[in-house]
């Protein structure tokens, strides 16, 4: 190749140092950024560089990553966040052996990434690229100076340490082939982004679940994962948010996107209020909050202590399972439920004990709860029984509408509160007299409901008469009473009237609108049958000897 012609020279030169200032989303191992450069994702939606918190009284300078396109500086991930740069100006680099290192305005090094993969090595063609997901990723060994594309290994990227927020896209839990483990910190304010009281994190072992801790403290805990949802956040899918927990023998994590991948999310533990909070920015107004938790007083973990249960839809919020009295009457009914509650009366643990189920809850804390995969119900339960420590079990895994594995749990059930929707069923280990008293209370309370859905149905069919159409809404709201008049608490009720407006899911919803629209077309015949249909579902789960 020839030499290019001395008089185009300067022109090469001056590009040189104008594609410095040129927005670039790459860093090799002859560039740096300083002071107030930065590194920009090829799309523009991310931006890497020095920044001060808005509000820190001296000038900390922190390496973090941030949105390119929106005014207020929002802050994803921060690199040295234990580490500020204190002596200006902070300077990125990518050292010989293919780590990140931050050196302050004297040359000492104030952060570096780990070298897991470089482990001190002479690292050839390292590169760190800011990805439009968010992500800054460092790889070794890309494409070579000839240009054909050697072997490029992720070396290190930020997403597996997060700070505060996961991004879509990000993982939130354990890789045992890596060992690493990933959880979101609070800052310590808004000036300090520095590890606050704030953690949310996966603990492992039986059910996995995420719990926001505050210091050692569990404050709020996201109910187990059954295959299907996470039990104490019912409801979380939808149509632009997709999120999905991963759980095998190598890695157990959870990770959300959103369908719409122009639309910014971001969940962020605020240490402020000591919530997960969800924000989406909405174009040309603010970042707006889509939900958060703890989100009631019985979000608050294990709240109504032992064997308790918490409803905010009842007062006092906290009632003893079925079978349990409360350990202490006097602080029960001043609201305090944390004592939690006893057995009425005593397992004989041998054949004298049965089982109660329950199905309109949050599971029970299942971390360390045991979990046998593949073993069938009966066997499970036969597990139970044959272990005096035994308190409930359950399905593992519900998914699909199939019970897979078995749980079970041999401490004490903490942590659950009532839904209006069935969740799945949880067998409680009781005394069989306490079953037996139980399931004829039921089979009283049934009958009660069914004289009160048969007249509810008629009444429905005479305003049919009157009002062929807009009679179907007071059909519904006169017939759903009768299923909240329940007041057995968290029974396995599966009243087909009333799953339309809970909308449990997508498919139920489709299914009870199919039911409406027959109910429409058929009048009364289809109405005895529904009511049959009715009365056969709404029997109360018979508690098994
Ligand atoms: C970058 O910093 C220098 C001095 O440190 C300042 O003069 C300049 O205006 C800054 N540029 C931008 C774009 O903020
Ligand atoms: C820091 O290191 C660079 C390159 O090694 C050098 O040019 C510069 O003078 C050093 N600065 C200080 C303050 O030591
Ligand atoms: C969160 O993760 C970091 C890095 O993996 C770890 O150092 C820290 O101890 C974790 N915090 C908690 C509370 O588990
Ligand atoms: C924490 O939440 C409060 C109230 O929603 C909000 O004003 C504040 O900006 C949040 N802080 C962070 C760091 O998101
Ligand atoms: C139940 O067991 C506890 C200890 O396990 C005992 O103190 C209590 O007296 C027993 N109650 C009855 C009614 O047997
Ligand atoms: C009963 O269950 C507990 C907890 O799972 C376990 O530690 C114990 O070994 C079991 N006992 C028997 C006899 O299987």
């Amino acid at each position: 190749m020839r030499a290019p012609p001395l008089s185009l020279l300067p022109l090469l030169v001056a590009a040189a140092i104008l594609s410095l200032s040129v927005a670039t989303d790459k860093l090799d191992q002859t560039a740096s950024i300083a002071g107030n450069q930065t590194l920009e994702s090829a799309g523009g939606v991310f931006r890497l560089g020095f920044f001060v918190p808005p509000g820190s009284s001296d000038a900390r300078a922190y390496l973090g990553i941030w949105y390119a396109t929106i005014p207020e500086q929002t802050v994803v991930w921060v690199a040295n966040r234990r580490n500020p740069v204190v002596r200006p100006p902070g300077v990125l680099t990518l050292s010989a052996d293919g780590r990140l290192v931050i050196l302050d305005g004297r040359n000492a090094t104030v952060w570096s990434s780990d070298d897991a993969a470089g482990s001190g090595g002479v690292a050839t063609r390292a590169l760190a690229q800011l990805l439009d997901n968010g992500d800054l990723v460092v790889t070794h060994g890309g494409e070579s100076q000839s240009g054909s594309t050697g072997r490029t290994s992720v070396a290190w990227e930020s997403f597996d340490y997060p700070t505060d927020t996961l991004l879509p896209g990000m993982k939130l839990g354990v890789d045992g082939r890596s060992g690493i483990s990933r959880n979101i910190t609070s800052w310590r304010s808004a000036a300090d982004p520095s590890p606050g009281a704030y953690t949310f994190k996966l603990v492992s072992g039986g059910l996995p679940e995420f719990f926001l801790f505050r210091g050692l403290s569990k404050t709020y805990a996201s109910g187990p994962w059954n295959g299907a949802e996470l039990t104490g956040v019912p409801n979380l899918k939808s149509r632009d948010f997709i999120f999905t927990v991963v759980s095998n023998p190598d890695e157990t994590h959870y990770t959300y996107y959103v369908s719409d991948p122009s639309v910014l999310s971001r969940f962020v533990l605020n240490g402020t209020m000591g919530q997960v909070q969800r924000f989406t920015w909405h174009r040309g107004g603010g970042w707006s909050g889509f939900w958060h938790f703890p989100l009631d007083p019985c979000d608050s973990y294990a709240r109504c202590g032992a064997f308790g249960y918490c409803d905010v839809g009842q007062s006092p919020l906290c009632s003893c399972l079925p079978g349990f009295q409360p350990r202490s009457p006097q602080r029960w009914s001043v609201g305090d439920g944390t004592g939690g509650c006893a057995r009425t009366t005593n397992l004989s643990c041998g054949a004298g004990d049965g089982f109660w189920t329950v199905s309109r809850m949050k599971l029970p804390e299942a971390t360390s709860a045991t979990v046998h995969a593949g073993m069938t119900m009966d066997r499970c339960r036969q597990v139970c029984l044959g272990n005096c420590s035994c308190r409930a079990y359950a399905a593992a895994d519900v998914s699909g509408g199939i019970n897979r594995g078995c749980v079970i749990w041999a401490v004490d059930l903490i942590d659950m509160r009532q839904y209006s929707e069935v969740v799945q069923d949880v067998y409680i280990r009781l005394a069989q007299s306490e079953v037996d008293a139980l399931t004829a209370a039921a089979n009283r309370r049934s009958h009660v409901v069914l004289v009160i859905a048969l007249v509810a149905a008629i009444s429905g069919v005479l305003l049919l008469g009157a009002f062929a159409f807009g009679c179907l809404c007071f059909w519904r709201k006169k017939a759903a009473p009768a299923g909240r008049d329940n007041e057995l608490p968290l029974r396995a009720t599966k009243l087909k009237l009333r799953r339309d407006d809970q909308g449990f899911s997508d498919e139920n919803k489709m299914s009870s609108e199919e039911d409406d629209l027959d109910l429409r077309l058929f009048g009364l015949a289809v109405i005895l049958a529904a009511t049959d249909n009715f009365a056969a579902d709404s029997k109360i789960g018979q508690g098994k000897a």
